[in-house]
């Protein structure tokens, strides 16, 4: 419906946890994932989570065919998740280089979980269960992440790979 500013690094609404979604198939709810659908596609995003538009519930969305930002990313089916959970299935870690529309203009490699699983609910309220690796894995935790007002430099490591892009 609409296209949201996006919240900057700086912000403290960031930084706050996110509080779950108790009601499933609203209009309320229903509007807040087409705002976040019409705000990542007008920044051509690979995910997005709710209080990046200040919007402090539970809710990411992510998923592309293919990502000019992330151009080595094999494709990531377009999910809407709510109250999503994440265990690791294994302690294998990886570095990859991550951006974020609330860090415009830099990068950096941070340490994700190689293989997991996810759960947590669709629009309706049915339940997603899905197993991931790779950048799949990585996507759904740096947007799990933000729920918990985790933005992805505070997971970096090695400094020497964070900076702009250009
Ligand atoms: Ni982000």
């Amino acid at each position: 419906m609409s296209v949201k500013e996006v919240l900057k690094m700086g912000n403290p609404t960031l930084l706050e946890r996110s509080i779950d979604v108790n009601e499933f198939d609203t209009p309320e709810l229903s509007e807040l994932i087409q705002d976040m659908k019409d705000t990542m596609a007008h920044l051509n995003g690979a995910g997005l989570a709710a209080p990046q538009i200040g919007e402090l519930k539970r809710v990411v969305i992510f998923g592309f065919d293919s990502n000019t930002r992330y151009p080595e990313a094999s494709v990531v089916p377009f999910t809407v998740l709510i109250n999503p959970t994440i265990q690791s299935l294994d302690p294998t870690m990886e570095e990859g280089f991550e951006g974020c529309l609330s860090v415009p203009g830099l990068s950096g490699s941070v340490p994700r979980y190689a293989n997991i699983r996810y759960q947590g609910f669709d629009p309706s309220g049915a339940v997603i269960d899905r197993v991931a690796t790779g950048f799949h894995a990585r996507v759904v935790q740096h947007e799990c992440d933000h729920l918990d007002g985790i933005l992805y430099p505070a997971r970096i490591k090695d400094f020497n790979t964070f900076g702009f892009i250009d």
